[in-house]
């Protein structure tokens, strides 16, 4: 799906974000399996990362996020029509997570589903509320993207464990009267999705039903570097716009060579790309959102600036999303 915005100007007016307060870093992670600091940061720039506690799930970290990002915005809870969340580790398949958070955060005439998108999920859940927002069936609408993708890895594996961490970020979206949302590119590979995939997670029967996820890492290393760069052309064209007119570039968080490889193809800047990967490895669906909360408290999102989001992971999906930041947003700080 590639298109332009037209109607309504729809952008985002909250913004708030949470990772839990446990840090691992590699010299811990290398106690765990046979693996190095040395190396995980030479092939991944990670770091270190954030993981939940035993006791806190995906709804745990995701609430700090809506709170901040309703302040943010200065919105009620209850004026929240609409809330999607983006998460392949939701509580449990049902209740939705969104339903749970809705109603312990008090959004009684809320639509509120998951969506399930692997870490392109945040870039999928925007593009939807805007057609609510554009549409006009929806008011208010709270996109939250979050995942705790330590309760799903499995801890003997090194080539998965190292790379990916626990967090969540919401925003709040609503008609604004400058800036925007300009337009957006998603697409989807199904034939690739065994490069990356949770066997047992659903309906079909595996042997082992423990699901764990599973990456053919160089697999998906070469679509990741091919489609970050192909997305985010895509979408540039179709806006009309040129590299040199985008002020900051915000690509998931995987893999520090991923976002140098797109950098480097695209022709940006490394200055105007958000990197904090090194802090908090792949958070799937909650990347874009910290990333974006990270650029802002960085003061590097102006009123107008030109802010090109792309995403991609297990689906295999991706996407894109071009918006005209629009000011004037309070910026509460990141607790955890
Ligand atoms: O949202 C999307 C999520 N996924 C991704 O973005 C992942 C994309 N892929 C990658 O980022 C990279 O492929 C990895 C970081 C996963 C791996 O880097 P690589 O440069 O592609 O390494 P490799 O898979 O080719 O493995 C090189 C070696 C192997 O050993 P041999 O076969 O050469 O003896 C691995 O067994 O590194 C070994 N290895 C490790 N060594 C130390 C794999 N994981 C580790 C580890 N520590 N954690």
């Amino acid at each position: 799906m590639l298109g332009t915005t037209s109607g309504p100007r729809i952008g985002i007016t909250g913004l708030g974000t949470h990772v839990p307060e446990r840090v691992l870093t590699n010299a811990e992670l290398s106690q765990i399996v046979d693996t190095t600091d040395e190396w995980i940061v030479e092939r991944t720039g990670i770091r270190e990362r954030r993981i939940a506690a035993d006791d806190e799930a995906l709804t745990d970290i995701a609430r700090p996020a809506v709170e901040r990002a309703l302040a943010d915005a200065g919105v009620a809870a209850a004026e929240i029509d609409l809330l999607i969340c983006a998460t392949v580790t939701p509580d449990m398949m049902f209740p939705t997570s969104s339903a749970l958070l809705a109603d312990t955060l008090g959004m009684p005439k809320a639509a509120a589903y998951d969506l399930l998108a692997g870490c392109t999920g945040f870039v999928y859940a925007i593009a939807q509320a805007y057609g609510m927002l554009a549409s006009g069936l929806s008011k208010c609408a709270l996109v939250v993207g979050g995942d705790v993708l330590s309760k799903i890895l499995d801890w003997d594996d090194r080539s998965t464990l190292v790379l990916f961490g626990d967090g969540a970020g919401a925003v709040v979206m609503k008609r604004v009267e400058r800036g925007g949302f300009l337009g957006f590119e998603l697409g989807a590979d199904g034939g690739g999705g065994e490069n990356l995939w949770l066997p047992g997670s659903g309906s079909r029967r595996f042997e082992n039903p423990q699901a764990h996820v599973k990456m053919n890492g160089r697999e998906v290393f070469k679509f990741a570097t091919r489609i970050m760069v192909y997305s985010a052309q895509q979408i540039l064209s179709e806006c009309g716009k040129k590299v040199d007119d985008v002020d900051v570039y915000i690509p998931h968080q995987a893999n520090k060579r991923i976002i140098d490889y797109a950098t480097a193809k695209l022709g940006i800047p490394h200055e105007k790309t958000v990197v904090n990967v090194d802090r908090y490895g792949n958070t799937s669906s909650g990347s874009i959102p910290l990333a974006l909360d990270d650029a802002r408290a960085e003061n590097r999102l102006q009123d107008g600036s030109l802010v090109l989001m792309t995403g991609m992971g297990a689906g295999l999906t991706w996407g894109s999303a071009l918006l005209e930041w629009t000011g004037a947003l309070g910026g509460t700080t990141r607790a955890g």
